[in-house]
């Protein structure tokens, strides 16, 4: 049994915590019992050695698997990651929604998308990564009393999205620190309002607006200050085609969107401008965790 996740990036700008989607870059999970346990990983993290003696994935499966009632046995863990690890593109959601699937697919107990996600919610805090990563398409999530409601909607193939990733990664957990904890009504107004329009442009294709409802006051650009060649990338993407650039979830990867037939000349100007990152083409992925 192969658990397939694919990649998100959450907030889509002005969504902080709420808006996400899901693109064509999977990490798949195989698990299966064994004598002895071992792990092995090829592809994205393969090259970080915290990852086979620390993993999150194997703590994860093993706390749903006993919370199902599994009993006490040894399993080989074997993750071909295709996500990058810690740039924005729900590598830690993939590993989370992965393990709870796995958990319950080796013990054979039923489970919807709901469950899932109320369980993931215990593990990542934020519903903007683990919403895409199990239904798909383009999210709407929030939290109430600990549980996770959300609306999707499935993207067209009329746009797609050129991601462009740098080599250093940006700390989820230190960039929320250097957000401020007050905000003006003002700015609170202006996020309110992109928000909204963005949430009306995916449900109305009118693509058009993507780039003035894709702005925001809450956290891109002081997380970008951490990176300021972000703000380079930003400016080059709209310059050369892109419908909206945006910080994908807290970076440092960024997400621009553009039309299908504008896609091989954006990402081909990117890469030539920025050729110490990597650029990909993306399909946005409508099918959310799929079993193979
Ligand atoms: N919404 C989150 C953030 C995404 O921007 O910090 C990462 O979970």
């Amino acid at each position: 049994m192969i658990v397939k996740v694919p990649a998100t990036s959450a907030n889509l700008g002005p969504g902080f915590d709420t808006l996400g989607l899901s693109l064509s870059l999977y990490n798949r999970f195989e698990v299966s019992p064994s004598i002895v346990q071992s792990i092995r990983i090829d592809g994205e993290g393969s090259d970080i050695p915290k990852l086979l003696k620390d993993n999150n994935f194997i703590k994860i499966f093993k706390d749903v698997y006993r919370e199902l009632g599994g009993e006490t046995r040894d399993f080989t863990f074997y993750l071909k990651n295709e996500i990058p690890v810690s740039r924005g593109l729900g590598s830690s959601s993939a590993v989370v929604i992965g393990a709870i699937i796995s958990a319950y697919e080796m013990l054979k107990v039923p489970y919807t998308r709901d469950l899932i996600l109320s369980k993931a919610i215990k593990y990542e805090k934020h519903p903007d990564n683990i919403t895409p990563a199990v239904n798909g398409g383009f999210n709407i999530a929030m939290i109430k009393n600990s549980k996770v409601f959300y609306i999707r909607h499935k993207i067209p193939n009329d746009i797609k999205a050129v991601v462009v990733i740098p080599n250093k990664a940006i700390s989820t957990r230190y960039s929320r620190k250097t957000l401020p904890k007050q905000y003006s009504l003002h700015d609170a107004v202006f996020n309110i309002s992109r928000s909204s329009m963005l949430t009306g442009v995916f449900l109305s294709k009118r693509w058009n607006l993507l780039k003035i409802a894709a702005e925001d006051r809450i956290h891109q650009d002081k997380r970008m200050a951490l990176f300021p060649a972000l703000f380079a990338v930003r400016k080059e993407a709209l310059k050369r085609g892109a419908l909206m650039s945006v910080l994908s979830g807290s970076g440092s990867t960024f997400l621009n969107i553009c039309y299908r037939d504008d896609s091989s000349k954006l990402a081909s100007s990117l890469s030539k401008k920025f050729g110490e990152f990597r650029v990909l083409e993306l399909e946005f992925d409508n099918t959310g965790f799929n079993i193979e």
